[in-house]
């Protein structure tokens, strides 16, 4: 099956931190407006905007107020309707993120809905009575929230718990209630009608919970996602989406799929013949580090074999049944070069990691400075932090500790490395602003920046303008778009080297994770040289000798 998705090369978008177009700090809609040449000059031709609804912003937007309006910060609503109009005119496709588990506690509904339990909108959201113990009132079950504690909050007004897996303020919508369904189906019309392409569909995998029985990973309270993440009436939830209001579109769908969903529920989302999402993002190839382990990140290992497996295992998997898109990290993540990469081999190791992902089977999205290598912020004081997952996960840790410590463990996992501001120049600011930005400025804003990559012809973002390149090349889209995807080298612990496959072209993949020299014995004839990150290739009776990180594309003769 073709889909207008599957030749595009995607971007994502966090509006508060790409740029600042009327110099409050924040970075706006009319921002992203101003830098749709920019991305268009990279080679793309999909974004995926993180949320700019309305909201009081408790967890940067993913708290939606209102569903039908912009936040204020952000800019109006004509700004959006500019945005569209510019974007339509540069062929550039616009997904929004459809935020569909729950709303702020200050949307309308859930004001209604706490207010009295006789209230039409009660069934909106998940009420539940406390428990007793040793006449202490506690939450229905033990189950703990994504973002810390309890994933319940007790609500004073009618003296019951409500569900919230994410935040205090982010009360879980009740799927079960048609009419929940109903106007969610409205929103998602009503943007599709303005003129979008279609939804990265926020924390769908949590649409259906279990009953609520404890948990019995823990008797305390304890974040167990098979509660509520990948349960069986998702399922039926999204046929119905699918049904009234995606296909009606042709509308893009790729659903957020947390709660370590398998390979197997992937396909469930996403198969073709399942006709519920486009393509699920997976973690899978997230966590293939010892960061959980270390204390230092000088520590910091990449586990190979393991990335390998992952990659292959999917690729493998929705071959002919589906399609996937190609992301490294996201706005909940640490950065790409900080995670993956070697700063020590800075340039070589951020465009090897690039050409390894990006000419795998899939539609690619670009998280938004991944294309200039921008890195982790260093945290110096807690204040700093803005993002509420991190400012929970500090409070819940042990008193005790000193507060480097607690610097420090809260900065491993912290979201807010990914939201610092986007470098677009060696000046004030970064160029994202001409105050002083409400986001973080990274100050390695001197050395890695846009205006500079752009006037390097060798730099980073001319490697990934060259992928996005041959992925919209007529010669090679064939094979480099839809072609076969086949992992060698399975058990080699360096280097990574696939194969992609037409009818008649054959190209291979070869990138070498490691600081150390290694050879590989192209066994078939080479025919071309379609992309490098060095200025030349060692090859000779063709055996290739791999430099630190070195990554080539070859054609080669079938
Ligand atoms: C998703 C988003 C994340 C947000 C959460 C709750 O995981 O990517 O940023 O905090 O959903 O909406
Ligand atoms: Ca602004």
């Amino acid at each position: 099956m073709r889909k207008w998705w599957m030749t595009r090369n995607g971007y994502q978008i966090y509006p508060r931190s790409f740029f600042d177009s009327n110099n409050d700090g924040i970075g706006d809609i009319k921002g992203i407006t101003l830098k749709l040449d920019y991305l268009k000059e990279l080679g793309i031709d999909l974004i995926w905007i993180c949320p700019f609804y309305d909201s009081p912003m408790d967890d940067n937007g993913y708290d939606v107020r209102n569903f039908f309006d912009v936040a204020k910060e952000f800019g109006t609503l004509d700004d959006f309707k500019e945005l569209l109009k510019k974007a339509k005119t540069l062929d550039i496709k616009i997904i929004l993120d459809f935020v569909l588990n729950h709303t702020s506690d200050e949307h309308p509904w859930f004001i209604e809905s706490r207010s009295s339990i006789n209230n039409d909108k009660r069934d909106y959201y998940i009420w539940e009575e406390g428990k007793l113990v040793n006449d202490k009132l506690m939450p229905p079950t033990n189950w703990g929230s994504f973002f810390s504690g309890s994933a319940w909050n007790y609500d004073q007004q009618t003296n019951m718990f409500y569900m919230k897996i994410f935040s205090n303020k982010m009360p879980d919508l009740n799927w079960k209630n048609k009419e929940v369904r109903n106007e969610m189906i409205n929103v998602g019309k009503w943007w599709l009608d303005l003129g979008v392409d279609g939804f990265r569909i926020d924390a769908v995998s949590h649409l259906d919970r279990a009953p609520f029985i404890d948990s019995t990973k823990s008797n305390e309270i304890v974040l167990d996602w098979n509660k509520f993440s990948n349960l069986p009436k998702v399922h039926t939830y999204l046929k119905e989406l699918n049904e009234k209001l995606f296909s009606k579109y042709d509308a893009l769908t790729i659903g957020e799929v947390g709660g370590a969903a398998s390979i197997k529920s992937g396909l469930k989302y996403s198969a073709f013949d399942r006709f519920e999402l486009s393509m699920v993002f997976n973690f899978d190839h997230n966590w293939c580090n010892n960061l959980n382990d270390i204390t230092d990140y000088k520590d910091l290992k990449t586990d190979v074999l393991s990335l390998k497996r992952v990659f292959n295992n999917w690729q493998t998997a929705f071959t002919d049944k589906g399609w996937l898109p190609l992301n490294w990290l996201n706005h909940d993540q640490p950065r790409l070069m900080s995670h993956y990469g070697d700063l020590a081999f800075f340039k070589e190791s951020a465009k090897m990691l690039a050409t390894a992902l990006y000419l795998m089977r899939g539609t690619p999205f670009i998280y938004q400075g991944e294309e200039i290598g921008m890195t982790n912020y260093h945290f110096t004081k807690f204040s700093e932090f803005n993002d509420v997952s991190s400012i929970n996960h500090y409070h819940s840790l042990d008193k005790d500790l000193s507060e480097k410590e607690k610097l420090r463990i809260v900065a491993k996992s912290s979201r807010d490395h990914a939201r610092t501001g986007i470098q677009w120049e060696n000046s004030e600011f970064a160029g994202f602003s001409k105050v002083k930005p409400k986001v973080l400025i990274n100050s390695n804003y001197k050395d890695i920046n846009v205006l500079d990559n752009i006037s390097d012809e060798s730099s980073i973002w001319h490697h990934y303008k060259k992928i996005l390149e041959l992925r919209k090349n007529s010669e090679y889209q064939e094979v480099l778009v839809f072609g076969k995807y086949k992992q060698l080298k399975l058990k080699d612990p360096n280097l990574y080297i696939y194969e992609r496959e037409s009818n008649d072209k054959k190209i291979l993949v070869i990138n070498s994770f490691s600081k150390d020299v290694y050879e590989y014995k192209v066994t078939y004839k080479v025919k071309n040289i379609l992309l490098k990150n060095y200025e030349d290739i060692l090859i000779k009776n063709n055996i290739i000798k791999l430099r630190p990180y070195e990554s080539v594309v070859l054609e080669v003769f079938k």
